[in-house]
């Protein structure tokens, strides 16, 4: 069991169960409707917990009667709320239309609360913990909380998952072990095919493991000696809930990389969970095979 800090968001996620994605405009009956909780870092967190991981948030909680739903789940997950921020307000909130014809999950999100930032993280005693890993946000307050872990020495393991392109995100590539990147990222830099991105990101982060996702085609990482590793995905029969695939994904690479496995097996080992997890309703009960 190792001891894992994530520092990101927590949502409440209203999650609408569609026969196939709406057009604009148009009104039609959901099949189903489920409340919970969500956000890239909390679900990461909710199925490392569920690896056996003693588990920390590092995020914004509101204080108001709608977070209560996503500190219960939490907290049942036994994942550690202490260094975590509490402020006024309501939560983070997505609106998700799962699209069961396609298997897509799209995503309205909104949120009017400050960002977890280095003036929270610095008061953090990192000799806790053995990993930790950020949902890159706010680019240089990540880089600023990224490169406090570089200068700690010892210091726990660190990734960032690159998500978004957020202003400023580049500064966090010096600093961590391990990038995880997506595609849309990737695309959004003008590639279209992993290992041409990959080995542009090797220029600015030669420390790092560098992984990016490629959707249906699985997972490729580049290692720190510069092989290329590719794991298919394992999708499911039937896709039942892709929300928070990717947020699994980061996990099992986490749970990998803790259980000594290189980065070809814990690719592989990180979509089979992903997969596993496609196949089934929300994260409760992902545990790998
Ligand atoms: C899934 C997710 C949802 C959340 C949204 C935030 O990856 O974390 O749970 O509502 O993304 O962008």
């Amino acid at each position: 069991m190792a001891r894992i800090l994530a520092i990101g968001t927590a949502t409440l996620d209203l999650i609408f169960t569609l026969t196939r994605y709406p057009a604009e405009d148009a009104e039609l009956r959901a099949r189903g409707l489920r409340t919970s909780p969500g956000g890239n870092a909390a679900n990461t967190l909710v199925v490392l917990s569920q690896l056996g991981h003693a588990c920390a948030l590092g995020g914004v909680l509101p204080d108001g009667p709608e977070a209560a739903p996503i500190i219960e789940c939490l907290a049942r997950h036994g994942i550690d709320l202490a260094v975590c921020r509490r402020v006024p307000g309501r939560p983070p909130t997505s609106c998700v239309l799962l699209s069961l014809e396609e298997g897509t999950r799209t995503i309205v999100h909104y949120r009017d609360l400050p960002e977890y930032g280095h003036e929270e993280f610095h008061q953090i005693d990192l000799t806790r913990f053995d990993w930790v890993h950020f949902e890159g946000r706010d680019g240089p307050e990540t880089a600023r909380m990224v490169h406090r872990i570089r200068d700690a020495s010892p210091g726990p393991l660190c990734s960032v998952e690159v998500e978004k392109p957020r202003s400023g995100i580049e500064a966090v590539f010096a600093g961590a072990g391990m990038l995880i990147f997506s595609r849309a990222y990737a695309n959004h830099l003008g590639f279209d095919a992993p290992r041409p991105f990959l080995l542009r990101m090797r220029e600015q982060a030669p420390q790092a493991d560098l992984i990016v996702t490629w959707g249906k085609e699985g997972a490729y990482g580049l290692t720190y000696p510069g092989e290329v590793q590719y794991s298919p995905a394992f999708p499911p029969i039937k896709a039942q809930d892709t929300l928070g695939a990717g947020d699994t994904f980061n996990a099992g690479l986490i749970d990998a990389y803790l259980k000594g496995l290189g980065l070809a097996d814990a690719l592989s080992h990180a979509c089979r969970l992903a997969g596993q997890k496609c196949g089934q309703i929300g994260l409760e009960g992902l545990k790998g095979r």
